[in-house]
């Protein structure tokens, strides 16, 4: 099994996953170890997996990877959305390009394709609205990054239909769990609370999102790949939706924090307003179903990983922050 973005937070943590629970696959990561890769996330696997340094875009290196893998897991992808809207460069090579130069080793030499995409392809929804997601929701992302992820699905489905490539797609709401960089909302509060600072509110803080575990989600991952129906697409999520405001007010409660240690900062330009999937087609076909059904207990769980382990995340805090204060956020 090749892992691509094995080194980042759900290639990560699928890698440990894959190891615990399937035992059955060699696996290989390839990961370029951008800013967002961490050799360190994969220390607890050292010894059980073959680790690849290298580019998805590199056509040689992937051709050769491909060739000799029956399964390819595709995780490596430039991630945050903030960085897209200041620099979309790297979103169109990796995310695009990466994901074409991919498929066209899969053309050559078969296998079995899954591509991870997100939910932001569809774009957002009205807070007022009780409709979801569904995977026929027509694609209408907002930001450089879910446009770059929208751009590579549909590359993907083309090479399905058109090449007969055996790939599957899925969309996620958003993750959280251990190994996760401290760009991202939930590691960015607990850290800035562990260091004596403040949580960091975009906005009115009213923007909604659908909180799913990352073993959640590497466990549908395995599902699909096991029982998924070639040339379809997945939506998952937990379920659980929450306005921004009210992650940052439990982040404080379970960190003994009083309930106003936060700042409202300059809002993200284009904020998506909610994300939510239906995920009736997982849950009856393949009989997905979330483990972490207590949000509460995940993110405690979470904040204490982070607490644990400050010799993972302290190295990547300073930069992080500095790209934040330059953004005014
Ligand atoms: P991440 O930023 O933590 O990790 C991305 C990994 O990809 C890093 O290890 C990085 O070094 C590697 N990478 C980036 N560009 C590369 C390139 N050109 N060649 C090789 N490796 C490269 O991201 P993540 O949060 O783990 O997301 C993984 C995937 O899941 C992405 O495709 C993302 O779109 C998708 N996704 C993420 C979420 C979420 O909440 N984080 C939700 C749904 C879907
Ligand atoms: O929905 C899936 C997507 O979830 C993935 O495709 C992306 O890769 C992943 O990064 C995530 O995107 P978001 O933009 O939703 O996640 P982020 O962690 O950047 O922000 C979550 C919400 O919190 C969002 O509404 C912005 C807000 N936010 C973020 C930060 C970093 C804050 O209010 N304060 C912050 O400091």
């Amino acid at each position: 099994m090749l892992v691509t973005g094995g080194a980042g937070f759900i290639g990560g943590n699928f890698v440990h996953h894959t190891l615990r629970h399937h035992p059955e696959y060699e696996v290989c990561v390839l990961d370029a170890l951008t800013y967002a890769g961490n050799r360190a996330t994969l220390r607890p696997a050292a010894g059980s997996v073959e680790f690849a340094e290298g580019d998805i875009c590199d056509a040689e290196l992937v051709d050769r990877l491909v060739a000799r893998s029956d399964v390819i897991v595709h995780f490596a992808a430039e991630s945050h959305v903030d960085n897209s809207l200041n620099g979309p460069e790297p979103f169109v090579r990796s995310n695009i390009i990466g994901t074409y130069t991919l498929l066209e080793a899969v053309r050559r030499h078969g296998g079995r394709f899954h591509h991870v995409s997100t939910d932001e392809v569809f774009g957002d929804l009205a807070l007022d609205a009780t409709r979801k997601f569904t995977e026929e929701t027509p694609y209408r992302p907002s930001s450089p990054y879910s446009a770059s992820k929208a751009g590579a699905d549909h590359l993907v489905r083309a090479w399905v239909r058109s090449y007969g490539i055996a790939a599957t797609i899925s969309n996620c709401a958003n993750n959280y769990g251990p190994y996760q960089h401290v760009e991202k909302f939930i590691p960015r509060q607990v850290t800035n609370l562990m260091l004596g600072g403040r949580a960091k509110l975009y906005g009115d803080g009213r923007n909604v999102r659908e909180w799913t575990h990352v073993d959640d989600h590497n466990t549908a991952v395995h599902l699909i790949l096991s029982h998924g129906r070639v040339g379809e697409t997945y939506l998952i999520g937990s379920g659980d939706e929450r306005n921004n405001k009210q992650i940052v007010e439990l982040v404080l409660e379970l960190m003994g924090q009083p309930p106003g240690a936060y700042e409202h900062v300059p809002d993200r330009p284009g904020h998506d307003l909610r994300y939510a999937n239906d995920t009736t087609k997982i849950r009856t076909e393949l009989g997905w179903r979330p483990a972490y059904d207590d949000f509460r207990a995940g993110l405690a769980a979470t904040i204490g990983w982070y607490r644990d382990n400050e010799w993972w995340w302290g190295p990547l805090k300073e930069t992080a922050e500095e790209r934040y204060l330059a953004l005014g956020r």
